[in-house]
C-alpha cells in the first residue's frame, strides 16, 4: 500500500471545503452531531478548579472510574483505563507499543485490518514499522470473512486492528461473529486492538452483545474508544486505552512521551457527563440517530442508489452504479454535488489502492435540519430524474 503522504488523512477537509465552495449540504465528513445542550459547558465550568498544571499521566481517576463502571460495565478495572488525547492517539500507541515483538518472527511485522478501512488505518501500521493487511468484508449487507481472516493469521498477521460498529459500512459484530473469530485469536496468538470509537452507536435489530465478547479482559486486547462520538465532542480529544496492566504497560510509557497528560479540567467534564449518563439517554440518542439513518437510506434509494442499512456508527455506504457505471468516484462525488447539492465521500480512501467500486460514503451525523435539506435535495433530485 502506499506510504503515508497526509494525502488520506486529508480526505476529510478537503470534501468539506469543497462542499463550502459549492454550496452543498455536506455529509462528506463524520462530525457528530453539536451536542443538545449546553452540560459540557457547565460540567467545563465546574471543573476549573481543578488547575492548568500537569495532572496524572494516567489520567483523573474519576474519569478512569466512569470510563471503567459506566461505559464498559466493570469489564475493566480502574488501573486497567488510559487517558489520550483520543482514538487517534489510543490506536497510534497500541500499535507503537507492540512494534519489535515479532521482530524475529520469520513472518515480519503485519498489522491486519477489514476493507473498507478507516483512512488512517494503513498510516498507523506504517508509523509503527508494521505491514498493512487489508481484509475484504463480505459485501451486500456487511459481514466477516471469517475464511480470508483465517487466511490472514495462517500467513503470519499477529494484530488484527478490528473497527465494530464500523466505519464506514455500518457493520456491528454479532455474537456468533465474535465467538468465531475469538476462536481464531486464540488459535493463531493474535492480539486483537479494538476501536471502539462508535461504541453505543448500534441500532435495534442489531445484536449489541458481540462487542462486548470480545471486550474480556486477556493480555492479548487492547480496547481504543473516545468521547469524540460517546460525548458529541470531537473538539474534547479526549480518548482512553484499556488492557491489563501488561498489555497497557508500553503504551502508557509512549503516552508519557507523545502528550503526557490531557488538560484537568476537560477530563473532569467529560467524567461528569459520564457520570451523569443515563440507560435512557443512551436509549434516546441512539433512536435518534436511527431515525436520521432510516431518512437517508430512504432518500438515497429513492435517488437511484443501492445501500444496505446500517446496524451502527453514522454512516451509509451507497452503491450508484446503477445511475452513472462507467464514471469514477470522485467524479460522481463532485458531480451529485453540483447537480442535486450533497456532498459525500468516494470510498477510495477506504479500500486498498486500485480496488474498483462505484460507492460513495454520507454521513448521518449531522444535525437534523442539515439532514432534512439533503434528504430534500436529494427528493428533489430523483423527481427531476438527477
Ligand atoms: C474508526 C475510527 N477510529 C478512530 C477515530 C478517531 O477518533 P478521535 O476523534 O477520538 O481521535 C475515528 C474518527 O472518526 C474513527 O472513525
Amino acid at each position: 500500500m502506499a506510504g503515508i503522504t497526509g494525502a488520506e488523512a486529508e480526505v476529510f477537509s478537503r470534501y468539506t471545503a469543497q462542499a463550502r465552495a459549492l454550496g452543498s449540504v455536506n455529509l462528506a465528513q463524520g462530525i457528530p452531531e453539536g451536542r443538545l445542550d449546553d452540560s459540557l459547558g457547565q460540567a467545563l465550568l465546574d471543573s476549573l478548579g481543578l488547575g492548568w498544571q500537569y495532572v496524572d499521566p494516567r489520567g483523573l481517576e474519576r474519569l478512569r472510574i466512569a470510563i471503567a463502571s459506566r461505559v464498559y460495565a466493570g469489564a475493566f478495572r480502574t488501573e486497567e483505563v488510559l487517558i489520550t488525547s483520543g482514538c487517534t492517539e489510543s490506536v497510534t500507541i497500541a500499535l507503537q507499543s507492540l512494534a519489535g515483538r515479532w521482530s524475529e518472527d520469520r513472518w515480519g511485522a503485519k498489522v491486519a485490518f477489514l476493507e473498507p478501512f478507516y483512512p488512517y488505518y494503513p498510516g498507523f501500521a506504517e508509523l509503527a514499522g508494521f505491514e498493512p493487511v487489508p481484509i475484504p468484508m463480505h459485501d451486500g449487507p456487511p459481514a466477516l470473512d471469517l475464511d480470508a481472516i483465517e487466511r490472514v493469521f495462517s500467513n503470519g498477521v499477529r494484530i488484527l486492528l478490528l473497527n465494530t460498529p464500523h466505519n464506514p459500512s455500518g457493520w456491528v459484530i454479532t455474537s456468533d461473529e465474535a465467538h468465531a473469530l475469538r476462536g481464531l485469536l486464540e488459535r493463531y496468538g493474535v492480539f486483537l486492538i479494538l476501536d471502539d470509537a462508535y461504541h453505543g452507536f448500534v441500532y435495534s435489530g442489531a445484536d449489541s452483545a458481540g462487542a462486548a465478547r470480545l471486550v474480556e479482559s486477556n493480555e492479548r486486547l487492547l480496547v481504543a474508544g473516545s468521547c469524540s462520538k460517546l460525548l458529541s465532542a470531537t473538539g474534547l480529544r479526549l480518548g482512553w486505552l484499556l488492557g491489563t496492566a501488561s498489555a497497557l504497560k508500553r503504551a502508557h510509557a509512549l503516552h508519557m512521551y507523545l502528550t503526557y497528560c490531557q488538560p484537568g479540567p476537560l477530563q473532569g467534564s467529560a467524567a461528569t457527563l459520564i457520570e451523569q449518563r443515563r440507560p435512557a439517554d443512551e436509549t434516546m440518542l441512539a433512536a435518534h440517530y436511527e431515525r436520521k439513518r432510516d431518512s437517508l437510506v430512504a432518500a438515497l434509494r429513492a435517488a437511484g442508489m443501492s445501500c444496505s442499512s446500517p446496524r451502527g456508527s453514522h454512516f451509509v455506504v451507497a452503491d450508484y452504479s446503477r445511475l452513472a457505471p462507467r464514471v469514477a468516484p470522485e467524479d460522481f462525488a463532485l458531480e451529485f454535488a453540483r447537480t442535486v447539492g450533497v456532498m459525500s465521500l468516494p470510498l477510495t480512501p477506504f479500500c486498498a489502492p486500485g480496488s474498483a467500486h462505484r460507492r460513495l460514503r454520507f454521513s448521518f451525523s449531522v444535525d437534523q435540519g442539515t439532514l432534512d435539506s439533503a434528504v430534500d435535495r436529494m427528493t428533489e433530485g430523483a423527481g427531476r430524474g438527477l
